[in-house]
């Protein structure tokens, strides 16, 4: 048995870190029987594995070369690939020093974080937020303020009034997190306005804006909007931009990139260089291959046609199941469905909804306050289709059932 007190050697941060709350449900996500709208995961049923196993031939060709440590900001011929691939969305094709692959946009977040932020510093976040962002930037110790968010996201009209009153109240704020498009978990795309609003009033108030956006790629219905990044057409800097390969490609893959001045992106290299040394170069060249062999462009109409099926059949479970006061709107595009259910208590709804055979995220884990009590999120990815309408009926039962 361990002699070790542990609770009196942990750090100020290990005494107050708390589980994901999305991770605590895993457990009675994973009863038999049990269909999943819960936890944001892409269907393995597109992952398209006999592609990626064809690009293992990099390994053949390129092995002493991947197999060996690479450089920090990341593998070379991927980092101008991406470049290239996203100039139509950046505006611009970016430089080789403005971007940094990472392992995971999660591992962005903690980089960025640990660059801009001391230790009770404030991050002004949406309220509702993607709660891994909220876990990553309060490992680094960060404060929140929370702007509420309607059918075009952010509220950026009432930033002004919460940056005021957060600076009078002694915060000293950083960074504004934004999910842009099909936010997680509300499903909400910023429009084109605010995101103009946005960059004015950053600007205005010295502020950097992160623009996190895993899911920007996968719109089923309208048009993509400009990303922030592009809009800043005064190349002021105070854009990061983050994206993903773990929603279009597959998360196993943990290879993602953040852009952002350079200046800013060789200290988010000298911290990186302290955590991992480099995200695995053997999945950044697997990564790359894949792509090289245009398989990215090839299976991503194929990936947003079958998620774009499986919001409709949700969509559609739910026009049928759900009593008539629950709110929604239907995303257009991304993982998420969230609901409002006036005067339901989520986290009973959850257990109630287990007991019934399905399960979905209580809104309060997506607070920084653990408001939302009547919200819950579900996601239409991840579920076979023959389950997405049986699940939508367990659901509205359960709701009955309460
Ligand atoms: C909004 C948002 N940002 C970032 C991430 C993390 O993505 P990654 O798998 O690239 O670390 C997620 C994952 O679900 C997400 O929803």
């Amino acid at each position: 048995m361990s002699s070790v007190n542990w609770n009196a050697r942990f750090s100020d941060i290990a005494l107050n870190v708390k589980p994901s709350p999305i991770r605590a449900l895993i457990k009675y996500t994973k009863t038999p029987g049990v269909i999943s709208f819960a936890g944001g995961n892409p269907d393995p049923a597109v992952f398209p594995v006999s592609e990626f196993a064809e690009a293992s031939a990099i390994l053949t060709r390129e092995g002493r070369d991947v197999l060996q440590y690479g450089s920090t900001d990341g593998y070379g011929p991927l980092k101008d690939y991406i470049a290239k691939w996203m100039a139509p969305r950046m505006g611009r094709e970016t430089k080789p020093d403005e971007m940094i692959i990472t392992t995971g946009s999660q591992e962005g977040m903690d980089l960025l974080t640990s660059v801009l932020v001391n230790n009770g510093d404030t991050i002004i976040v949406e309220g509702p937020t993607y709660p891994g962002a909220l876990h990553a930037m309060r490992n680094r110790g960060a404060r929140f303020l929370s702007v509420p968010c309607d059918k075009d996201g952010l509220c950026v009209d009432m930033l002004p009034s919460i940056i005021e009153q957060g600076r009078k109240d002694g915060h000293n704020i950083k960074l504004i997190y934004t999910i842009v498009n099909f936010q997680n978990p509300s499903g909400a795309t910023l429009s084109e306005e605010r995101r103009a609003k946005l960059l004015e009033i950053a600007e205005k108030y010295d502020l950097i804006i992160f623009e996190d956006d895993p899911y920007g790629h996968l719109r089923y219905n309208g048009e993509h909007l400009p990303t922030i990044f592009s809009m800043d057409k005064k190349n002021t800097g105070r854009v990061v931009y983050a994206c993903s390969f773990s929603k279009i490609l597959a998360p196993g893959t943990r290879v993602a990139w953040i852009v952002g001045e350079a200046e800013l992106m060789q200290k988010l290299i000298m911290i990186k260089q302290g955590t991992n040394l480099c995200t695995s170069v053997v999945a950044q060249a697997l990564v790359y291959e894949y792509c090289r062999l245009g398989y990215l462009d090839s299976f991503l109409p194929k990936i947003v046609a079958h998620y774009s099926k499986k919001r409709d059949a949700m969509g559609a479970g739910f026009k049928k199941y759900l009593p008539s006061n629950a709110c929604y709107q239907t995303p257009e595009g991304g993982f998420f469905f969230w609901i409002q259910v006036p005067g339901i208590d989520s986290k009973a709804l959850f257990m109630k909804a287990i007991e019934h055979g399905v399960a979905f995220v209580t809104g309060p884990s997506f607070y920084v306050d653990e408001s939302g009590i009547d919200f819950i999120r579900t996601c239409f990815t991840f579920a076979q289709p023959e389950e997405l309408e049986e699940g939508a009926k367990r659901l509205g039962a359960a709701i009955k059932a309460l």
